[in-house]
This record gives structure tokens, sequence and C-alpha cells, in this order.
């Protein structure tokens, strides 16, 4: 959570930081803040607020033409979101200044101590603290910047990414890592620091990631000197070429990124399989299966471990591999699953989904089934990220970035990958028949039209979203492989809407939703035609009965949920394993369309995170 941006070198650092911190307000948007240095004056400016907040407010606070300067977008942690409690903080002195994306646990103990040596505090932040004992350090023992902060993060307890400088020192910048995501630009005598690599795109194609427990002095004119946190072993800069372009970081003139996401599904689905599935040839080629093929013919079973929408595709896994592939999986959520003495073993395979591939327990779960045997196989979209690089081996969802809060496309290329890994397992396994093997493949290369398809509902789902906006519950109802969809759809409500939703396996409404149904709730049923079709019929019979008002998700020229539903939302036919990748569509859609007319900010829900790097 929350974002951090730096610059040093010869331009104006205010609008690389203020548009890099917009760019990056995915992570985190309660708060925001700036601290400019010009070598003379200091200038700090925070706000309450978005990053257009804090624009405002600079605009007529600080002057701008300074080379130095480091940023941050905040999701509070430590202290409620105010103006004093947003980063930069400052140490006692005023010389030092930091921005901070993490927890540092130990902080009470820590700021107890600094208080009994004099050390005052303006803000409830654990960051406040971090710098005064970094100062504390540097004071106390006589020594430069770098070797304070080494020394001071050496008795921190949590995780962090950060950025410090000294005025005093205006041609440096430290920086650090530990569980929280930090890249560095490289340009021409100039440098650029930042959570993910956007907000410097445009100036440099050249980055280095940190790893955890490294820290870099970065100099103008000397370069960045990285270095092991713990035992300060020196590190050589891994300079990587970065894939991104900015377009693909703008709305291209949709009205949110929600909807410019939902849109570019069609094609992201396509990047998804590009390559990988070939159809002509009948193989699906993904090296990270490939090469470790024998570990999933031969496992027990498959361990899936992810969080919020990931976890959903997760659940899809489950029913495809076991369908499919006849392995027998079980998806776990990674914030449970670390804490709970979990049996692993070497024989297991644990897959990760993680849009981020920086979800703070899905990192964790992974570092335990590690430490315990098993092979950890990633399915992330951030290229670099730190889960990416923490599995044994994986496969990209190549989605391209996704800056809505509310996973859309990331969902459905995540199936896309994981169902490419149950047709090979299962090809490799011969639970599959050869025909219905490439009958797979090419139902699966057609889903890109039949999701453009599903999206010229576009403007009937809008009719349905007028209709029921104003509801303060919902019930979503799917079963089989439209159970996880459900899930998705209700989750895809309340996060942006906050009306409350509900999803559930269709049959189990019996035992205890049905309570709720009356002739004010709205309930969505998912109900295409191969999916145990007339099992659901008898549940929307079930709802008819008690007055609830019907949604239905159906397969395209639908009879019998028509005439029992108050509306139908058709997607195209496909296979039943394939169809999650249609049905979510228009759940999508209808969550939007509900946001937008209530208001509410779409991209940036209230309280929630993009990439939680927090446990
Ligand atoms: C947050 C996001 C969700 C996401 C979840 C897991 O809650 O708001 O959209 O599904 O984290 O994130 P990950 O990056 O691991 O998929």
């Amino acid at each position: 959570m929350c974002g951090i941006v730096g610059y040093i070198g010869h331009r104006e650092a205010y609008p690389i930081i203020i548009e890099g911190l917009k760019r990056l307000e995915y992570r985190g948007y309660d708060s925001a803040g700036i601290a400019l240095f010009d070598g003379t004056d200091l200038k700090v400016s925070k706000t309450k607020g978005k990053v257009l907040d804090l624009e405002n407010r600079v605009s007529s606070e600080i002057s701008t033409n300074a080379n130095l300067g480091i940023g941050h977008t905040r999701w509070a942690t430590h202290g409620v979101p105010n103006d004093i409690n947003a980063h930069p903080h400052y140490s006692n002195s005023g010389n030092l200044v930091i921005i901070h994306n993490g927890i540092i646990e130990n902080y009470d103990s820590l700021k107890k101590e600094l208080i009994t040596r004099g050390y005052t505090f303006k803000s409830d932040t654990d960051t406040e603290v971090l710098i005064n004992l970094i100062e504390d350090v540097k004071l106390k023992e006589n020594v430069k910047l770098g070797k304070a902060v080494q020394i001071a993060l050496n008795q921190v307890v949590g995780a962090y990414s950060i950025a410090v400088f000294d005025k005093n020192k205006p041609d440096e910048i430290v920086i650090a890592r530990l569980g929280s995501p930090l890249a560095v630009g490289i340009g021409d005598d100039e440098f650029f620091i930042a959570s993910d690599a956007s907000p410097f795109i445009e100036y440099t194609k050249n980055a280095v990631y940190l790893e955890d427990e490294e820290m870099a002095i970065i100099r103008v004119n000397k370069g960045i000197k990285i270095r092991k946190i713990k035992d300060d072993t020196l590190v050589d800069p891994y300079v990587q070429e970065l894939q991104m372009n900015l377009e693909q970081i703008e709305k291209g003139g949709f009205e949110h990124f929600m909807l410019k996401e939902i849109h570019e599904q069609p094609n992201a689905i396509k990047d998804t399989y590009r390559g990988r599935l070939l159809v002509k040839e009948g193989i699906i080629r993904m090296a990270g299966i490939d090469d470790n093929i024998e570990k999933f013919l031969n496992a027990n079973r498959i361990i899936v471990v992810a969080c919020g929408t990931s976890w959903h595709a997760g659940l899809v896994a489950e029913y495809i591999f076991e369908d499919l592939a006849r392995i027998p999986v079980e998806v776990e959520y990674a914030s449970e699953f670390r804490y709970r003495n979990p049996v692993i073993t070497s024989n297991d395979v644990v897959i990760a989904i993680s849009q981020s591939g920086e979800t703070a327990d899905t990192l964790a779960a992974i570092k335990l089934a590690k430490a315990n045997g098993a092979f950890v196989f990633g399915v992330c979209n951030v290229v670099g990220s730190s889960i990416a690089r923490e599995t044994n081996a994986g496969a990209y969802t190549h989605a391209g970035p996704e800056i809505g809060v509310a996973s859309t496309k990331a969902f459905t290329t995540q199936i896309t990958v994981l169902t490419l890994i149950a047709l090979k397992l299962a090809k490799a396994k011969g639970s599959i028949s050869n025909s219905d093997y490439r009958y797979h493949l090419q139902e699966l290369e057609l889903i890109p039209e039949k999701v453009a398809k599903a999206l010229k509902s576009d403007e009937h789902i809008k009719q349905v979203a007028d209709i029921y906006k104003d509801a303060r519950n919902c019930l979503y109802l799917g079963r089989g492989y439209n159970f996880p969809v459900a899930l998705e759809g209700a989750l895809k409500l309340k996060e942006i809407s906050y009306i409350h939703a509900e999803g559930y396996p269709a049959a189990e409404m019996k035992h205890g939703p049905i309570a709720l149904i009356d002739e004010q709730m709205p309930v969505v049923v998912v109900a295409t035609k191969k999916g145990h079709y007339e099992k659901v019929v008898s549940n929307i019979q079930e709802i008819k009965s008690r007055k609830g008002k019907i949604i239905g998700i159906v397969t395209e020229g639908d009879i019998h949920v028509k005439e029992l539903a108050d509306h139908i939302i058709e997607v195209p036919e496909t296979l039943e394993p394939l169809s999650p990748l249609l049905t979510t569509i228009p759940l999508q859609l209808l969550s939007y369309h509900i946001a937008v007319m209530l208001g509410k900010n779409v991209d940036q829900p209230r309280n929630l995170a993009k990439s939680v790097t927090v446990e």
C-alpha cells in the first residue's frame, strides 16, 4: 500500500513527482504529500485527500523549481488520514526527509526510546519514528546518511520501501526495501524512484528493481550503489529494459480505467494466449510448465494461494483442474494459509495467483510453502514483481497494466492462463480425449470474440443497473464453474458501489440466504445452458415464489430462464469450463454502471487499494 516517487537530476522535480503520484494512486489515495528541495529551501506540502488536492494546494504554497524531490500517496496504517499524518515526514532537526510504504511493527518501543532521548513527534505515524531513529543514529554514531539508514533499518521490524534525503546533501537520495516494491529508473545523470515503473516510463526504459533487504545510495554524477542492509555486501545493479508504454497507463477516451479495462478484455485474453495456444498444431506452449511438467504430473495435489479476485480465479482453477486434469486442488486464502500451520509436503505444487505480484499475504504463503519443500508456480500480471521473482517458475498473464482498483481483466486473463495449464496437464496425463482437447483449444481461441459480443450488451445492462441502483442488498448465485463467478460478481458490486452483496452456490441458498428474499431483493443468477441448468432453473423458481427480483445471466437463445426472470442478459455459448470467461463480463458492467449512477469513485473506491503490501 502507498505509492512513493522520487527524483534527483537536472529536471524540475515537481511535475515528475505529481504525475507519478497520480499513476500510483491505485496503491492508496487517502492523503498525499511532496517535499521539494532547490538547494536552499526545503518545501513540504501535504494534505488529506487525493493527489489532485495536493496539486491544488502546492500551486499556491510552494515554488517548484527544485531538482530534488520525493512524494507519497497514502493508504493509512498508523494514524488516521489527515494532513499531519500524510508523508513526507521530517526529523526533529528538519534536515532529514522520508517517504515510506509499509509498516514498522516495533515503532512503539522505538518511539518510547526516542522520547527518552528528547525527540518529539507531530504525527501518529510509524514513519516519523523511523526518520528520527535515522537522525538519532546519524548524530550518535557520527556517520553519513547511508550508514545511518542502514544501522536504523537493522533495528526495525516490519516492511518498508523508503526514500530519504538530507537537505545538507542535496545530490543524494538513499532508498531501501523490505517487503514493499521499489524501482529505480536510470537516466543520464538523473534517477527516478518509484513503487513501480509507471511514473518514469516516458523518461527512461532502464530500470533497476531493488530486492528485499537491499538499500541503495543514489548520487547525481556518481550513479547507484546497492548494498545488502544486513551485511553491507555490494550488489551489482541489474538493469532491466521496460516493456511498458505510456498509452497502456492512460484512459484512452474511456470515462474510467475500470471501463477501459473491461473493454480491453478481448485483446488482453488474446495477449495471454498468444504464442502459447497453437490450435492448428494442437499444442499449448508454456515454458514454465514444460520445464517442470514432472512436478505437476507427480503432484499429490495442487494448492492455490491468493487473495481477493485472484482467489476467485483460483476457485475457477479448482473446478477446471479437477474436471479436466483430474488433479486434486485446494484453494486457500493466503492470509489464512500462512498462519494456520498447514500440512505442506515436497509432493505439493503450490500455485500463487496475484495481479500485482506484491500482495503481502500471498508472498508470505509462497515463502512458507517453499520452506516446506513445495514447488511454487506463480501466475502474475506485473512483470518482475516480488511474487514473480520469489516463485520457482511461473506464467505471466500479459494483461497489461490494470489501474482500476476493482480487478477485471486481471481476473479473466488469470483464468485464461489457468485454463491453458489445466489443458496442458490434462493432455500430458491423458485425462482428456484428443478430440475433447482439440475442441477446448478451438473454443478457447474463440473466447476473445465472444467476450467482445458479451460487451455489446452494455446498453441493456445500463438499463438494468438503473432499475436496481438503489437496492440495499443483492444476492449472486451460481453453480459449478459459475459459483466463483457469483462470488466475483458480488465482490465487484460491493467494492465499487458499497451495496451489500453476497455470492452463494445456488443450492446453498436454501440454507440461509433464502430468508433474505423478498420483493426488494435483486438476485443475480448465473444460469448458462451447460452449468447444471435444470438445477439452477429450480433455484430460480424458489426465488420467484418468494417474489425476489431475478436477473438471469443466460446463454444466447435461452427460453426457460427468460420466462421466469425479470431481466435476462445473454452471453454467447461456449464449453462449460470456459463459461466464467463470458459470464463474468455482464457482472463487471452491472457493477460499473450502478457505481457510476450512484456517483461513486469507481477507480478508487473508499478504503481499498490495488496492491495490498501489508498483511
Ligand atoms: C486488493 C485488490 C483486489 C485484488 C486483491 C489481490 O484487494 O483491490 O482487486 O484482487 O488485492 O491482489 P493481487 O494483486 O494479489 O491479485
